[in-house]
């Protein structure tokens, strides 16, 4: 439920995630009417600016298409204000308190939600200072964290120590905003409430798994906070794991936070930490027409950087549902298009009367264009015996009227005001998912001859990608290219 009397306080207010993502998402809420009553929004950062900018800053990135949406804009900047400080002072956090006690007109019952979009070096020092100084006397404070969650399984837990003495689990939310995403969170209801998936969702019948994330563009701006983490830092073991934790999970007993969260954590520590030769990475450089730069071309990288902006990999999982299934996870920057995707390739059907016949793949389009589809078997109609590939699709925007998916980050902030955690880490899932990685990631920081193979701007990535998914199992045995009608669709 949502409770009035609630202020949230944005920290880094003035970085690009604030702008970018958290204040467009507040007022997506706004707009929406699913932000509490009354309820404030206070931003702070380091930056000194006045109020009127602080208002332009965060509306920079809110677009206002009609006269309705201006003036839903300005209502929400009336609930909206800035106090500037450091990140280190007491006096500056008391600065804030005063604010907030201001805008709370002494009210008895108050509660607040501090939303940390801050860089990590920061991150302690302003939980403490906000534990220290604006934690609500009565009432419930949460605090909403981003990645990155550390670089490893040691900087994971010392920055979960560093939180440990201030807040409780329950208080925190650590955002993996693919879990706010509309297709990642219909996968529970498409494996738990449809007996046909639940039945062949398993090693007999499963013969890999294929996770893909494809950006078409590289890290032009960012170059600076990429080349520290790398691709498998940045959306591997976060967002392509927690995908891949709720596609392999065993069925939870119900769909509350913790039931859910234990069922994932048992997967996780079911997998083995991922073997380097089950690896490849690469980089990408010019494009072929030279129109787009290289990753070393950007002057926030430097010269010589071995920092991974592709990777393949493949996670096995040890339980009697998925032993033996590779689950072959992709990601890549300045590839050929945009698409996360869950590609799961059922196994031959029995030879005999059919030769060659393609094998059954389920595809769980996440973005763009969300959908659900089988490639299916069926006989060519006509008079002959032959067959075709066809599919069975659930494509979203034909399906549903009026289609409107809300952003990931609206979803999770309004769980947050509400207090479900069922779409946020827990602290021994974090541990879980690093304890996979780790071993991997040391290997690849310390083994300086291991050099990402190149791929142009613009690509598919690694010109070995194909025979690496082949060597797993994953076949592409489409005779008559098959090619999912995706144009029918707009
Ligand atoms: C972020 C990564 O977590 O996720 C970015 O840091 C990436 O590098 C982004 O581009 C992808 O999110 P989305 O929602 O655009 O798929």
């Amino acid at each position: 439920e949502l409770r009035e009397n609630t202020t949230v306080i944005v920290l880094g207010a003035s970085g690009d995630l604030a702008k970018k993502k958290t204040f467009p998402a507040l007022f997506g809420l706004h707009r929406n009417g699913f932000l509490p009553k009354d309820c404030r929004i206070v931003g702070y950062a380091r930056t000194v600016m006045n109020g009127e900018d602080y208002l332009k800053r965060i509306s920079q990135y809110i677009k206002t298409p009609t006269d309705e949406i201006k003036e839903q804009l300005n209502d929400f900047l009336s609930r909206c204000s800035y106090v500037s400080g450091q990140y280190d002072k007491d006096e500056s956090f008391q600065d804030l308190r005063a604010h907030l006690e201001d805008l709370e007109h002494g009210r008895s019952n108050n509660h607040r939600l501090f939303y940390m979009a801050l860089p990590p070096s920061v991150f302690k020092t302003v939980s403490d200072h906000l534990k220290k100084n604006c934690y609500p006397e009565r009432g419930i404070a949460r605090l909403i964290v981003e990645k990155p969650f550390g670089k490893d399984l040691q900087s994971s837990r010392d920055l979960q120590k560093a939180l440990e003495p201030n807040w409780k689990e329950e208080e925190i939310f650590r955002i993996d905003h693919y879990l706010g995403k509309e297709m990642v969170k219909n996968l529970l209801i498409l494996r738990f409430g449809n007996e046909f998936f639940g039945a062949t969702w398993n090693r007999n019948h499963i013969d890999n798994v294929q996770i893909t994330f494809k950006e078409p563009f590289g890290t032009e701006g960012r170059g600076g906070y990429f080349d520290d983490f790398g691709i498998i830092r940045d959306v591997m073991q976060n967002h392509l794991l927690q995908v891949l934790t709720i596609i392999a999970m065993e069925r939870p007993i119900s769909f509350s936070a913790e039931d859910i969260r234990d069922e994932k954590v048992r997967v996780l520590r079911g997998i083995p930490a991922i073997e380097p030769k089950n690896v490849i990475i690469g980089q990408y450089s010019k494009s072929l027409d030279g129109s787009k730069p290289g990753y070393l071309d950007d002057d926030t990288v430097p010269p010589n950087s071995r920092c991974p902006t592709f990777c393949a990999l493949v996670v096995y999982i040890k339980n009697e549902r998925w032993d033996g299934v590779p689950f072959i996870l992709k990601a890549g920057k300045a590839l050929n298009e945009q698409k996360t995707e869950i590609r799961i390739q059922f196994k031959d059907v029995t030879s005999g009367i059919f030769k060659d016949i393609p094998r059954n793949e389920l595809v769980i389009r996440v973005q763009p264009n969300e959908s659900v589809y089988i490639k299916m078997n069926s006989k060519l109609p006509g008079l002959s015996m032959q067959t075709a590939v066809t599919e069975l699709d659930l494509t979203y925007r034909r399906r549903f009227s009026d289609l409107k998916i809300p952003e990931a980050y609206e979803a999770l902030i309004l769980d947050a005001l509400k207090g479900d955690h069922s779409n946020f880490v827990r602290d021994d899932e974090l541990d879980a998912s690093w304890r996979i990685f780790t071993p991997l990631l040391h290997y690849l920081d310390a083994n300086k001859e291991i050099v990402p193979m190149e791929y142009p701007y613009g690509s598919r990535g690694p010109a070995v990608l194909d025979d690496f998914t082949a060597s797993y199992g994953y076949k592409f045995n489409d005779p008559a290219g098959y090619q999912w009608p995706v144009t029918s669709a707009s």
